[in-house]
C-alpha cells in the first residue's frame, strides 16, 4: 500500500485526487492537509501523526516552493501538480531531490491529450518560424501565463531559435497588447474568464498558411489518470522527473 498525504485537500484539484485514490486497490489516503479546515493545517502537523510515502501537492503558486522543500528535506516523496514555479526553483528541487535521493515529480500539465498537445507543438515548432501561444482558463487561476503554456514554450525552443521572424518593428500602443515575450520570443497570451476550465492553442505561421493545435479540457477528471501513473512512477523510482510526457 502506498500511503498517500494530499496537500491542497479540499481545493478542486485536491478534492478530485482524494475521490480517485479512494477508488486505487494499491494506495491509502492517509492525510488531508489544507490550510482552510483541513484534517491537518501543515505537511509538518501531518507528518508527525501518520507515515507519508507520498504528498500530492495541489496548492497555489506562493506555497509550492516551501511545501517540497520541506518535504525533500524530510524525505517525503512528493508529485507537484500545483504551477507558478520558476526555471531556478525547479532546477534547485532538481538537486535537492538527488542529494536525498527523494522522488520528486513536476507536471504543469497531467491531462494525456495537454501532454500530446506539448509533444505536436514541438514537433511543429521545427517547421514553422512564427508561432504564439494563446491559453484559456477560469478566472480564479492566480499565476499567469499557465505552467503548460511556460513548458510548451521550452519545448518549443528547444528545436528553433526564434517565433517572432520577419515581424516589422512594432509598438505597443496599450501595454501588454502583444502578450508576455517568451523563450525566443514565443508571445503568450493569458485569457482568464469563467465558461473555461483549461484550455490551450498553439499557433503556427508562415507564408500563406496557419496550424493551430488545441486543447480543452472540460472536466478535472482528466488530469487523473496522470496523476496516478507519476504517484505509481514515484513510489518505485525515488528521483527527479519534469513533465509527464517522460513516463509515458
Ligand atoms: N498540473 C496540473 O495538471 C494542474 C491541473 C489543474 C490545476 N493545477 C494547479 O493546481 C493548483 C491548485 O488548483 P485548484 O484549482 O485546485 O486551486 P484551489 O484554489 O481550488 O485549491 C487550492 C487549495 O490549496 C489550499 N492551500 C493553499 N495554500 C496551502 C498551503 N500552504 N498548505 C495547505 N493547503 C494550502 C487552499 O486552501 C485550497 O483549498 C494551481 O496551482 C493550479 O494551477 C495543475
Amino acid at each position: 500500500m502506498i500511503n498517500i498525504a494530499v496537500c491542497g485537500a479540499n481545493g478542486k484539484m485536491g478534492q478530485e485526487v482524494i475521490k480517485t485514490i479512494k477508488t486505487a486497490d494499491d494506495m491509502t489516503l492517509v492525510a488531508r492537509i489544507d490550510i482552510n479546515n483541513g484534517q491537518f493545517a501543515t505537511i509538518k502537523d501531518a507528518k508527525d501523526s501518520v507515515n507519508i510515502d507520498i504528498l500530492v501537492d495541489f496548492t497555489q503558486p506562493q506555497s509550492i516552493y516551501e511545501n517540497a522543500l520541506y518535504c525533500l528535506n524530510n524525505r517525503i516523496n512528493i508529485v507537484i501538480g500545483t504551477t507558478g514555479l520558476s526555471d531556478t526553483q525547479i532546477e534547485e528541487l532538481k538537486k535537492l531531490s538527488n542529494s536525498t535521493k527523494t522522488g520528486c515529480f513536476i507536471a504543469p500539465n497531467f491531462s494525456t491529450g495537454a501532454v500530446l498537445m506539448m509533444k505536436f507543438a514541438q514537433i511543429a515548432a521545427k517547421y514553422f518560424n512564427n508561432a504564439e501561444i494563446i491559453e484559456l482558463h477560469h478566472n480564479q487561476k492566480k499565476d499567469a501565463p499557465s505552467g503548460t503554456a511556460v513548458k510548451t514554450a521550452a519545448l518549443m525552443a528547444e528545436v528553433n531559435e526564434s517565433f517572432t521572424t520577419g515581424n516589422c518593428s512594432e509598438t505597443e500602443t496599450i501595454k501588454g497588447a502583444r502578450g508576455a515575450n517568451s523563450y525566443n520570443n514565443i508571445h503568450i497570451h493569458s485569457v482568464r474568464m469563467p465558461g473555461f476550465m483549461a484550455s490551450q492553442e498553439v499557433i503556427f505561421g508562415s507564408n500563406g498558411q496557419t496550424l493551430k493545435i488545441r486543447h480543452d479540457s472540460s472536466d478535472r477528471e482528466c488530469y487523473m489518470p496522470g496523476v496516478m501513473l507519476a504517484i505509481r512512477y514515484v513510489s518505485e523510482h525515488k528521483n527527479f522527473v519534469y513533465g509527464l510526457d517522460n513516463i509515458l
